[in-house]
């Protein structure tokens, strides 16, 4: 069979069209269920949620705000994992789902919401809907549809008030001591907790975002060195838009100069363990992490790549120095939790292998007919080591972009979820838009980055040297540059951009059990709703791109998992409009008109039970 023949294997469904429903929009022969919802209850003692009634208490043991990544691990019978959960027996048809909630959204949260004056309350409220959850779901034996299992012994929730100790070379440092914290190795809380990753020992990987929008007074600070720092990343203004500083004063940077420090990690999470303490890895790097999905060397080391989702911020690899344990004793287990503590920290150069007067900004392919060149990792700090002039290992990973700058690291059009393949090895790169790119005093385009003003953004392949992760060399290519097919300056792997579906804003990233990519977008700029998709990575439906799915009005997708049998996502914002609020909700979903917008997580599976776009 030919190019238009039959699509791929896990993808074989009838594309969703580009549309802009107030609703989950699947393709024909699916459906769909609501998983669990924004307030639902989850630990024991939690009440049912009540939108007139929202109080501190209720929703630190609800299910938090504005869900994002989102992992399924086994729950006892599940194989590869060594996660030694000694408490339950075997629960058949369970899982253990844990979601990220990354930020709060006021005024579609509480009824009359004054941005000017919130109360304690309503700052208590929204701590506590941020952060993680940890909630078992059960299958139903009839269709696909997951339905959450409350006060599981599993359930617990992570906010931004929960201790988490720090770990890794930074940990201790002057830069990370407070007056709450003369050690400089205890944090209360994680925020903006965006994607993540799951490890191969049964941990997940989250990472805090955009943590600058949470520290109020950047601007008053005056020693230079320290506004300096502050201000690369991004804490250079006055209040905050939550005035979360009222009520708290860690969150001003006048009176815990170093409190920000404490935020912009990758944080590890037990889920396995509901009394764990959960971490937060220095070795990692401090930027604006979007995801970390490790994979393991031939011989064992965790290697994890992370994007710093920001305009002209780089992309990162760390390489674990000791190997992962198999076994699920509890010093097994130690060992494993650790293994992000020791290693090397690299950041990526890439360098075009066409004449820089073939990329002129447009996104016309240069002669070659490929997007493409080679690349290497710079070494930033190894242990209590700094690879970087000028710059202690301490400083490395604190104000990692400082090091990335100092190093000449290249200039990506925001680099957000990153996945490796484990068909091939090959690595994807989610880079979702940039229309900074050749504007007055920023950096033109370049062969990864190939079109100034870029709206739509695209996706890097990235092959290491002897598809080795250990390796210091790289050869990359854009593998999809996305937007309308009939825009030129597009390209899907070369497939025909007839038989595509237009996409815009690429963010997160994952694999089928195909080998197939799945990407789900933010921001679509082509006037349609944000959406899922699928596209083939090899083989000669290549670059052949289908949408699965599309999400309600002013809603990103996120966290997608596709399961043999069920694709999951995580409905975030949705109804998040200018000027939009409770009382003039800009989306009727999840429960339809008159109720409360609720960010929610979607399991869709085959009407016939069969897997997948099989
Ligand atoms: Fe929270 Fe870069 O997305
Ligand atoms: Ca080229
Ligand atoms: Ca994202
Ligand atoms: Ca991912």
């Amino acid at each position: 069979r030919g190019k238009h023949g039959k699509a791929a294997r896990g993808l074989r469904f009838d594309a969703v069209a580009p549309n802009t429903a107030d609703r989950v929009t699947i393709p024909s022969g699916h459906d769909q269920n609501v998983v669990i919802r924004w307030g639902e209850p989850i630990l024991r003692g939690a009440p049912r949620f009540d939108e007139n009634n929202q109080t501190a208490a209720a929703q630190a043991g609800q299910f938090g705000y504005n869900n994002d990544f989102l992992s399924l691990l086994p729950l006892g019978g599940g194989h590869g994992h060594g996660h030694g959960y000694r408490h339950g027996h075997h629960e058949p048809g369970r899982q253990v789902l844990v979601a990220n909630h990354e930020y709060t959204d006021e005024v579609l949260m509480f009824r009359g919401y004054d941005p000017d004056n919130p109360t304690r309350e309503q700052a208590e409220i929204a701590w506590a809907a941020h952060g993680l959850s940890v909630v078992v779901v059960e299958e139903s034996r009839r269709d696909g549809s997951l339905t959450p299992v409350a006060r599981h012994e599993l359930n617990r929730r992570i906010t931004a008030t929960t201790e988490f100790r720090v770990t890794g070379p930074a940990a201790g440092s002057e830069l990370l001591k407070t007056s709450a914290d003369p050690s400089g190795t205890k944090v209360f809380g994680t925020l903006n907790n965006c994607a993540g990753g799951t490890t191969p020992w049964g941990t997940i990987l989250s990472g805090e975002e955009n943590v600058d929008q949470y520290f109020a007074n950047g601007e008053k600070v005056t020693d230079p060195e320290h506004a300096a720092r502050l201000k690369r990343y991004g804490i250079s203004g006055g209040a905050t838009e939550r005035k979360w500083e009222r009520f708290d004063q860690r969150f001003d940077v006048t009176q815990e100069p170093y409190e920000p420090h404490r935020f912009g990690w990758v944080v590890e999470l037990d889920p396995y363990d509901p009394h764990s303490t959960p971490r937060k890895h220095t070795a990692l790097g401090r930027f604006k992490h979007e995801a970390a999905q490790p994979r393991l060397t031939h011989d064992g080391r965790p290697v994890v790549y992370m994007g710093d989702d920001e305009k002209f911020d780089y992309f990162y690899k760390f390489v674990a120095s000791k190997r992962m344990r198999h076994g699920s004793s509890r010093s097994d287990r130690e060992h494993n939790l650790a293994l992000l503590d020791h290693g090397t920290l690299y950041v990526a150069k890439l360098t075009g292998d066409s004449p820089a007067e073939e990329i002129d900004g447009s996104g016309t392919l240069p002669n070659d007919g490929e997007f493409d060149g080679s690349g290497v990792w710079i070494p930033l700090a190894t242990g209590d080591e700094s690879h970087v002039e000028g710059m202690t290992a301490e400083e490395v990973y604190v104000f990692t972009r400082l090091a990335g700058d100092k190093v000449g690291a290249t200039k990506m059009d925001r680099p957000e979820d990153v996945e490796p393949s484990p068909r091939t090895g090959k690595v994807y790169v989610a880079l979702t838009n940039n229309d900074g790119r050749g504007t007055e005093g920023k950096a033109p385009a370049d062969e990864a980055n190939p079109r100034n003003g870029n709206k739509h953004g695209q996706i890097l392949e990235l092959t290491e040297r002897h598809n080795d992760p250990l390796s210091e060399k790289f050869a990359w290519r854009l593998f999809l540059v996305a937007g309308d097919p009939e825009d030129p300056a597009t390209y899907f792997a070369g497939f025909p951009k007839d038989k595509v579906s237009p996409i815009s804003c690429p963010d997160n990233v994952a694999f089928d059990p195909h080998g197939n990519l799945w990407i789900s977008t933010d921001g679509n700029a082509l006037g349609s709703h944000d959406g899922l998709f699928g596209v083939a990575t090899r083989g000669e439906r290549e670059g052949e791109l289908k949408q699965f799915l599309t999400v309600p009005t002013g809603a990103e997708t996120c966290g997608p998992l596709v399961q043999d049998r069920r694709v999951l996502v995580a409905v975030q914002h949705p109804g998040e409009v200018d000027g939009a609020s409770v009382e003039k909700p800009a989306s009727q979903w999840p429960d339809g008109s008159g109720r409360i917008v609720r960010p929610s997580v979607v399991a869709v599976w085959r009407k016939d039970g069969r897997d997948i776009g099989v």
